[in-house]
């Protein structure tokens, strides 16, 4: 069933998300935990007190059938993990595990014209664009933003670390994307725009783009030929359309439409007789934003929408997330809320929303976010279920080889070796005939060497045979 607008879950969002139909939303902004080996706690007293969340890991966080399931069905992904891992670091390769099987699922329910932005720090950022190369594909990535989160941080014997990025990942080629323009700074408008008349504010900017070419493009206008300077003419046509209307400019001639121009006080002409065009600050859109965000403050101390929750992010960068890669209607998720940074940004664009938070004050904060800063009347849909998938019909079963797998670390029992998922088979640590079942308890993987010399004996012939052939000690 599609999940209404405005509907927070409290919950694990793996579960919620595993319920949620593909290809359901058109763009998701996460913040996860970063790995940063502490726990954040909101101050009592703030509006946010008792909201904590752990961010230390260690492989008892993870499922051991995630890892099985990601050797099996995405070896590349389990390769990228595996290889962190060997750096020694068993916490990064947690973390990493707990990331890719939700990313996984983010990349189902994305549209295939949607985008994914994923927020961390320098901690992981290194190992999270690794796995979501993997998922995503490298063709589909887009920007790593650097988003400069306060103004100095204390990091005594390196350089401040005052910094987060931000990946931007599209489902596909075909993504949507609205430029975003940013006002020019005081610097380039005093450089550049330095002439002015009653007007306002303008530079001069030539009427000719390069090479020559000839016919229209090269028609002579007030004893001008661009020929003359290797050029063709380039005539604006945004102000033409403004000023004539559409229709009426697309008729003209290029000579015509700079007679317009000139009519209107636009032209000014150089000494050799070259003419410019008047280009005025107040009709320019902006400067296209970079890749480089220094012009997002933090939250300040004392601002109206700080809640005290610990992570909290400011609404003005997940406005800028939601203009670019949303339009109205759309669909937003964040499955890592908190105090619903995305939500309300989406909310103030006009877009659907959808937040997941594991903890149970999220939600609180968020319908006090809505009401108090936004008079939001209406009564948010609040769920602690697990949504139930209608594009499938079928539940898809775990496997018990996952959990075998992800148990035993990708290790044959007997000689210990490192196998593919596929060469390993379930075998019985007391045999069938012998009264085992098949309980979680009896069960283990052998590669197939192993398991055709055990053959149905019990696992101590196998271990002396092993033994014996010098294969283990
Ligand atoms: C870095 S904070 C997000 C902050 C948020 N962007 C904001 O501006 O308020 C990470 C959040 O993820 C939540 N979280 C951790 N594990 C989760 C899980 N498995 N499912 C859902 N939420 C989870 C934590 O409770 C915490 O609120
Ligand atoms: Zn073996």
């Amino acid at each position: 069933m599609k999940i209404p607008n405005e509907t927070i879950f409290t919950g694990d969002n793996l579960y919620i998300m595993r319920g949620m139909d593909s290809c359901s939303v058109d763009l998701i902004y996460l913040d996860p935990p970063f790995n940063s080996n502490r726990t954040y706690e909101a101050p009592i007293g703030s509006k946010a007190a008792g909201a904590a969340f752990k961010d230390a890991w260690t492989l008892e966080d993870t499922d051991d059938a995630w890892w099985g399931e990601l050797a099996e069905k995405h070896p590349p992904l389990y390769k990228v993990i595996d290889a962190v891992g060997e750096l020694g670091n068993k916490g990064d390769k947690a973390y990493l595990i707990y990331m890719a099987i939700r990313l996984l699922e983010m990349h189902r329910i994305l549209k295939s014209s949607g985008s994914i932005y994923l927020h961390c720090d320098d901690t992981m950022s290194h190992g999270l664009k690794l796995v979501l190369d993997a998922i995503f594909g490298k063709k589909n990535y887009l920007n790593q933003i650097i988003w400069k989160r306060t103004h100095a941080h204390n990091d005594p014997k390196r350089f401040g670390r005052n910094a987060d990025t931000i990946y931007l990942y599209s489902k596909t080629v075909k993504y949507v994307f609205n430029t975003i323009y940013l006002p020019y700074s005081e610097k380039y408008i005093n450089d550049f725009f330095s002439k002015e008349d009653e007007r306002g504010r303008y530079t001069l900017v030539v009427l000719t783009g390069p090479k020559t070419s000839k016919g229209e493009s090269d028609a002579e206008w007030k004893g001008y030929r661009p020929s003359l300077s290797n050029r063709s003419w380039s005539v604006p046509k945004r102000l033409v359309n403004r000023l004539l209307g559409e229709e009426k400019a697309s008729k003209m001639s290029i000579t015509q439409r700079l007679d317009t121009l000139n009519e209107n006080d636009y032209i000014v002409f150089s000494k050799n007789g070259i003419p410019r065009f008047k280009e005025y600050l107040k009709e320019m859109q902006g400067v296209a934003a970079q890749a480089i965000w220094l012009d997002v403050p933090p939250i300040a101390a004392n601002a109206k929408e700080r809640v005290g929750y610990p992570t909290q992010k400011p609404v003005e960068l997940l406005k800028r997330i939601v203009l670019a890669s949303s339009n109205k209607g759309d669909m937003v998720f964040d499955p890592f809320c908190g105090c619903a940074s995305a939500c309300p940004a989406a909310h103030d664009a006009q877009r659907e929303w959808i937040g997941v938070d594991i903890s149970p004050i999220a939600v609180k904060l968020i319908e006090r976010r809505m009401r108090e800063e936004r008079g939001f009347l209406v009564k948010l849909n609040h769920r602690t279920d697990i949504p139930i998938r209608s594009d499938q019909v079928t539940k898809p079963s775990r496997d018990i080889k996952h959990t075998l797998f992800g148990r035993q670390k990708g290790k044959c029992k007997g000689c210990l070796g490192e196998m593919s998922f596929r060469n390993m088979t379930i075998d019985h640590i007391i045999a069938k005939a012998r009264g085992g079942g098949d309980t979680d308890s009896n069960l283990q993987l052998l590669c197939a060497a192993c398991n055709s010399m055990k053959g149905s004996r019990d696992m101590e012939f196998l271990l002396a045979k092993l033994k014996a052939e010098g294969i283990i000690k």
